[in-house]
C-alpha cells in the first residue's frame, strides 16, 4: 500500500542497511509503489566475522533481496572514500539510514560507537550536500527500563547499543539547528515480520518462538514472561512511518511502536492459536537481567501528529499475516 501521493518520479534514494531486514523491506516497498524512482542499497552484506558475544557482525543477506532490481553497493559506511564517492556520483533527495550493528548485546563500545555513531554523522554530512532528507533509526533501546510509556526527552539507556543511537538523536538535534534538511529520527521499538530471519538470534521472538512451536519444542519464555511487556510492532507499521517522515511537519525524533505492551506469552499463545498447537511452556532464567528491558510502550501522540502515522496492526492480525511467512522459512530454510 502506498503511504503518499507523490509518485517520487526520477528520485533518488539511498537505503544503508538495505540488505537487512528493515532495509530491504523499504526497498521493496518503494520498487512495488514507486517503481519510478531510483533506489540504491549501500550495505556491507554478512562475512562470516563475528562479535565477541558470538553473533555476526553484520546481519545483510542476499536473499533478503531476491527480486529487487535496484542498485546494489556492497560497502562499509565506516568507509570515508566510499561516501566521498557516493557523494561526488549521485544526488539523492532521501537517504533512510539503517545499516548499524544492530546487535543490543553487542559489547564492543568501540566499533559501536565508530559505526551507529560516526559513520552517522558522515551520512548527515553527505545528506546536507545533496540537499536530501534524512530519516535514520534511533530505537527504543535509547529508553532502558525507563518509566513506561517511553516519551522523548526521558531516555536512559542501558547498554551500548541504545548510547549510540540516543547519541545519534543529540547530534541530528544539533544539524536539525544549523541545517536547512529535513531530518526525522525514528525510535522503532520491537519490530518483527518477514525478512528478520537472517539476523539469526537477534530476529523477533515471535519468528523464533514461531520455528520453536514448528519443530514440536515446547516454547521457551524467560520466567515471568507474562510480566514482561514491550510494544512490538509489524513490519508493515514501520515502513509507513518511514515512507510518512518523508513528508514530515517537522524535524524531529518520534517513537514508533503500537501504544500498546503485549506480553511474551500473548506471543507464544497466540502462535500456539494460529498454528494449531498447545505445547506447554518452558521457563527458564533470564541471563540478560541488568540490561533488559523490561516494560515498553511508546508514546506515540507526537508521531501521529506530525508525521501523520497510525498504527494499523493488532498482534493478533499481524501475526495471523506473517505466520504462512514464518512456515515457509521453517521449510526452507530451517529444516
Ligand atoms: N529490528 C528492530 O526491532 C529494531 C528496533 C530498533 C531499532 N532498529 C534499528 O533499525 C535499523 C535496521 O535494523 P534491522 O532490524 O533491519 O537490522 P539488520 O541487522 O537486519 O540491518 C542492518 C543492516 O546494516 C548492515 N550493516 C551493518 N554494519 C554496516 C556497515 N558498517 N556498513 C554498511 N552496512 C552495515 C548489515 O549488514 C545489515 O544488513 C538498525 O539501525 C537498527 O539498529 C531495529
Amino acid at each position: 500500500m502506498r503511504y503518499i501521493e507523490d509518485d517520487l518520479k526520477n528520485k533518488a534514494i539511498l537505503i544503508t542497511g538495505g540488505a537487512g531486514f528493515i532495509g530491504s523491506n523499504l526497498a521493496f516497498y518503494f520498487q512495488e509503489n514507486h517503481p519510478d524512482a531510483k533506489v540504491v542499497i549501500l550495505d556491507i552484506f554478512r562475512s562470516g566475522e563475528t562479535l565477541s558475544n558470538g553473533n555476526l557482525k553484520s546481519f545483510g543477506h542476499f536473499k533478503n533481496l531476491l527480486g529487487f532490481t535496484g542498485e546494489i553497493i556492497s560497502g562499509d559506511i565506516n568507509d570515508k572514500d566510499l561516501l566521498l564517492r557516493l557523494e561526488n556520483q549521485y544526488n539523492f533527495d532521501y537517504i533512510f539510514h539503517e545499516a548499524a550493528i544492530s546487535d543490543t548485546t553487542a559489547l564492543e563500545q568501540d566499533l559501536m560507537i565508530k559505526t551507529n555513531l560516526n559513520a552517522y554523522k558522515d551520512l548527515l554530512d553527505l545528506a546536507v550536500k545533496h540537499n536530501a532528507n534524512m530519516i535514520y533509526a534511533s530505537s527504543a533501546a535509547t529508553y532502558g527500563n525507563a518509566e513506561s510509556p517511553q516519551r522523548v526527552g526521558r531516555e536512559a539507556p542501558n547498554n551500548v547499543y541504545g548510547f549510540s543511537k540516543l547519541s545519534m538523536d543529540y547530534l541530528s538535534r544539533e544539524y536539525m539547528k544549523k541545517c536547512s534538511i529535513s531530518i526525522v529520527g525514528l525510535r522503532y521499538f520491537n519490530v518483527y515480520g518477514a525478512r528478520e530471519y537472517f539476523k539469526n538470534s537477534t530476529a523477533s521472538m515471535v519468528l523464533q518462538f514461531g520455528h520453536q512451536i514448528l519443530a514440536g519444542k515446547n516454547p521457551r519464555l524467560f520466567e515471568g514472561s507474562d510480566k514482561i511487556l514491550r510494544d512490538f510492532i509489524y513490519i508493515e507499521d514501520i515502513i509507513q512511518a518511514n515512507i510518512k517522515a518523508m513528508q514530515p511537519k517537522k524535524s524531529g525524533i518520534y517513537n514508533v511502536g503500537t501504544g500498546k505492551a503485549r506480553s511474551f506469552q500473548d506471543i507464544v499463545n497466540i502462535l500456539q492459536k494460529e498454528l494449531g498447537t498447545s505445547l506447554s511452556c518452558e521457563y527458564i532464567p533470564n541471563p540478560f537481567i541488568g540490561s533488559y528491558q523490561f516494560h515498553t510502550e511508546a508514546n506515540i501522540a507526537t508521531t501521529t501528529e506530525l508525521l501523520n502515522y497510525k498504527p494499523t496492526y493488532e498482534m493478533e492480525d499481524a501475526i495471523k499475516e506473517y505466520v504462512p511467512e514464518i512456515r515457509r522459512l521453517y521449510e526452507e530454510e530451517v529444516k
